[in-house]
């Protein structure tokens, strides 16, 4: 594989900083630009991120020196210098929106973690172990903008990211009604206990928008590309309860599920245990080897011991039953700043860059 040269938009905050340590050593993309506001522009990261560096590893040497760029005004700068950027930047939806589509109309494709394209008919959502064929909807997409390489391409909402997967491979048993209450990590608020003490000893019932992003991006994820456009599937009805707990990192979710065609407990382990997806098949550089993986034991998946499974890559479930209510529940687990952020996305890119839409 060629090396891509990549860009980093909101490069300063909580998800942009996981994209320059998992990018550092990248065998494939070369962080050759950062960029974030105009309060960042001109300055060298270090200056800019501050005392804001919320990664467990050291900041990498090559990023230290590096002068930021303005997001918005040095657009075609930054697009003449890079082959692609990651994108996780805090502006309102209409200007991040019109953000990226001014990067695409600059043919610069644009991996995205922002939620403000996901509901674009055209823009594809992807998970990459779920639905690696919504890439196909680029195409559609350049047509519209008028452009020979530039699109967007969006990953979900990291709430989802635990229970999507472990549904997935249950969906040849005909996933009927799906309740999940979530219990959120205050990484996701891009937060950590130093800048957010009130979440210390503390639970808060209320993560804006983020039960609507839960209940309606997994149908765009199921939906199916007809006439030049992602249509959202019609099932499973999903419902959810989103939390905000006192953890660092890891987004848990305790799932209710009834199917058309009840499997039996070991047909569920079975299909976890079976399941991967394209970016196994391809030994993409950020895959998990085993995407799903179950724990016997009544106490897991912990947040603190199995976030970090296949470099938080990997998602968890445990304490899979049956329910009197619904026919079964489990509790599953996934790394909200890796899998669920910038290493879903990394991982989108690889897959996107294996099958050309890079180039
Ligand atoms: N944290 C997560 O787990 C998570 C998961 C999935 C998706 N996301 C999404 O990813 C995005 C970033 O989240 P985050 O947690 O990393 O936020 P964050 O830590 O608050 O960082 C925000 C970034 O946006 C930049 N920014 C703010 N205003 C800007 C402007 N006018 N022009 C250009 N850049 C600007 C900031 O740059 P300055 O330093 O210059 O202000 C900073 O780099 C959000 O859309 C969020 O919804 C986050």
């Amino acid at each position: 594989m060629k090396k891509f040269n990549v860009g980093i938009i909101g490069a300063t905050g909580m998800v942009g900083q996981r994209f320059i340590t998992l990018l550092a050593d990248h065998p494939w993309f070369n962080i050759v630009l950062l960029a974030a506001s105009p309060r960042s522009a001109g300055k060298k990261y270090t200056e800019a991120v501050g005392s804001r560096w919320a990664m467990k590893a050291e900041m990498p040497e090559k990023v230290k020196d590096m002068i930021m760029y303005d997001a918005t005004a040095d657009i075609e700068k930054i697009a003449s210098q890079v082959d692609f950027v990651f994108c996780a930047v805090d502006m309102k939806k209409d200007e991040i929106r019109a953000l990226e589509e001014a990067y695409a109309k600059a043919e610069c494709p644009v991996i995205s973690n922002n939620s403000a394209h996901r509901h674009t008919d055209d823009v594809p959502m992807i998970v990459p172990e779920i639905n690696p064929e919504h890439a196909g909807i680029i195409e559609a997409q350049k047509k519209r903008l008028g452009t020979k390489r530039g699109f967007v391409a969006v990953k979900s909402n990291c709430s989802l990211q635990s229970y999507v997967p472990a549904l997935h491979p249950l969906m040849k048993f005909g996933v009927k009604n799906v309740l999940a209450c979530t219990y959120q990590a205050i990484s996701g608020a891009g937060k950590t206990f130093e800048t957010w003490p009130e979440m210390v000893d503390n639970v808060i019932p209320f993560i804006g928008g983020e039960e609507e992003k839960s209940e309606i991006e997994p149908l765009k994820i199921w939906g199916k590309i007809q006439d030049g456009k992602i249509v959202d599937a019609t099932t499973p009805a999903i419902t959810t309860q989103c939390l905000r707990v006192p953890v660092s990192d890891g987004h848990t979710a305790a799932v209710f599920v009834s199917f058309d065609k009840k499997p039996s407990i070991d047909e569920i382990k079975e299909a976890w245990k079976n399941f991967k997806g394209e970016p196994q098949d391809l030994e993409l550089p950020s895959a998990p080897k085993q995407f799903l993986n179950y724990f016997e034991e009544d106490n897991r998946p912990q947040a603190k011991l199995d976030r970090d499974m296949e470099g938080g890559m990997a998602v968890s479930i445990g304490r899979l039953r049956e329910d009197s209510q619904y026919d079964y529940k489990f509790v599953c687990l996934s790394h909200n700043t890796l899998r669920g952020a910038a290493g879903g996305a990394v991982l989108m890119a690889e897959l996107l860059a294996a099958k050309g839409y890079l180039d």
